[in-house]
């Protein structure tokens, strides 16, 4: 099959390279010459520096000009392709609405060009970007607008998570087409054709609604599960003397209807997706006049258990940020990403700073260099205040406090560490429970508060 994809981020670069470890001719285009050119590099740094994904970049250059082509004029590529795969960037307005400002544009440019086929054969716009519901028909009038002749419209939504990526789209838990027409059905079917009749793999055909609606009742049943365990299951925890949140949470998901993922309480997920689709999908459903109240209750547990813990470190162990040092290790929204959309340690690192905290000495082993993109002195100069360094042993040095705020493996071994550098009184604030020896640090005087237990360790006076 011919594929095109539209917009090469995260999304769109790991369909294109996975689809073409598959046979097909797979062309991605996208709008920023500079990330083409990266891509067409074949140079692992190069490519990484906008997509970090395990294994993608091997793929790329076994791939590259044999299978996968990049380019960076559209009108170049679109004769006779199979599929059009939209992957463009659905950012939320401020109401929480979905902003299709980019899709649109991609979307006009792409019926243009369609209209001008002088190979009539049929081809399949799909929607891989997440949409509100009935996205796929407001494609279907912009084609139709542009006189395109011989298309279907399809909805395929993406359920890859950053950091496994690769692996997830080389086999997915499900793939999810939804067409109008079995002749469009038939031409995903040949895309997919790995994953149709999988014996693991659940190939789901439907129509593009439904397909458009499972993307946002999933995405926010996952956010949901987790602002469960942060709202209940860790506050238990944190309140009442004796409850094992580890314990706690091992009970409850020995049931089998009960996932363990999800059940690691953390300071919030993060992350492009799960903020901006639940608060979409709570417009889409206030439009229809429908009850959003516990979508609404679980984006605002999670926005809030952002910050919590620098709250409990000033009400629970009488912390005073102001004039200290804090080290916040882990920036990007989790651990094999350098990916800082709406991470967690943005809200950390801007509630630290408004309360005192002199100097924030930062590390994560992939994300430092797009944690300065964000924390830009230019928008807020609060963040003058932040250093980076390349390593956690770095970070700690000379601070007062440190704050873990993604689950980096490398972050288990830090009691040594800090042990080793830091002496007490030190507060620990460990957003993901990821020192389990935390009892040694203890009983040496350090504090510790973690999310799901109480303050361990001597407070401030
Ligand atoms: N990142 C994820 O984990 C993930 C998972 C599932 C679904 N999604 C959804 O997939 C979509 C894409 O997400 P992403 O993370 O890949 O976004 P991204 O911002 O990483 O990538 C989007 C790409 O589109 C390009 N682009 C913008 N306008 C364009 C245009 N007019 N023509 C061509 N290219 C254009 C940008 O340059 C960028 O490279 C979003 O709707 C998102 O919600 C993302």
């Amino acid at each position: 099959m011919k594929i095109v994809v539209c917009g090469t981020g995260y999304v769109g670069l790991v369909h294109a390279a996975v689809c073409s470890e598959y046979g097909h001719q797979v062309y991605a285009y996208d709008n920023d010459p500079e990330k083409l050119a990266a891509f067409s590099s074949g140079q692992a740094e190069r490519i990484e520096t906008y997509v970090n994904e395990p294994g993608l970049a091997n793929i790329i250059r076994e791939m590259l000009d044999r299978y996968l082509f990049f380019a960076s004029d559209l009108a170049s590529i679109i004769e006779g392709t199979d599929t059009v795969f939209m992957c463009l960037p659905t950012p939320p307005n401020l109401d929480g609405s979905t902003n299709l400002t980019f899709y649109d544009a991609a979307a006009q440019q792409l019926a243009q060009l369609l209209a001008q086929r002088k190979d009539q054969r049929r081809v399949v716009v799909v929607n891989k970007s997440t949409v509100p519901i009935g996205t796929a028909r407001h494609l279907e009038k912009i084609l139709n607008s542009h006189n395109v002749e011989n298309f279907g419209i399809s909805a395929n939504p993406e359920f890859l998570a950053e950091g496994t990526a690769v692996a997830q789209a080389r086999r997915p838990d499900r793939v999810v087409v939804g067409c109008d027409h079995e002749q469009d059905h038939k031409i995903l079917r040949r895309v997919y054709s790995q994953f149709v009749h999988h014996v693991r793999i659940k190939y789901i055909e439907t129509s593009p609604e439904t397909a458009e609606a499972i993307k946002y009742v999933a995405n926010t049943m996952l956010l949901t599960y987790i602002s469960f365990w942060n709202g209940v299951g860790a506050k238990i925890g944190e309140k009442i003397p004796n409850v094992n949140i580890d314990d706690l949470r091992l009970g409850v998901t020995a049931d089998e209807r009960i996932s363990t993922w999800g059940s690691f309480v953390s300071n919030g997920a993060g992350g492009s997706c799960f903020g901006k689709d639940i608060a979409s999908l709570i417009n889409q459903l206030r439009k229809v006049n429908v009850s959003t109240k516990m979508l609404e209750a679980s984006y605002e547990v999670n926005e809030y258990q952002k910050i919590y813990l620098v709250d409990r470190a000033i009400t629970e162990a009488g912390f005073k940020f102001n004039n200290k040092t804090v080290a916040v290790l882990g920036l990007a929204f989790k651990k094999h990403t350098n990916d800082m959309r709406d991470a967690s340690s943005i809200k950390v690192i801007e509630s630290l700073l408004g309360k005192g905290t002199a100097r924030i000495n930062a590390y994560d082993p992939l994300a430092n260099e797009s944690a300065k993109q964000v924390f830009d002195p230019s928008k807020n100069v609060l963040f003058e205040k932040i250093d980076y360094f390349d390593s956690a042993r770095e970070a700690i040095k000379n601070s007062d406090a440190l704050f873990i705020s993604s689950d980096c493996e490398e972050f288990r071994g830090l009691s040594r560490t800090v042990e080793e550098l830091v002496k007490p009184p030190y507060l620990i604030m460990d957003g993901r429970r990821m020192i389990p020896d935390h009892d040694d640090l203890v009983s040496k005087d350090y504090s510790y508060i973690a999310v799901g237990s109480m303050v361990l360790g001597p407070a401030y006076a």
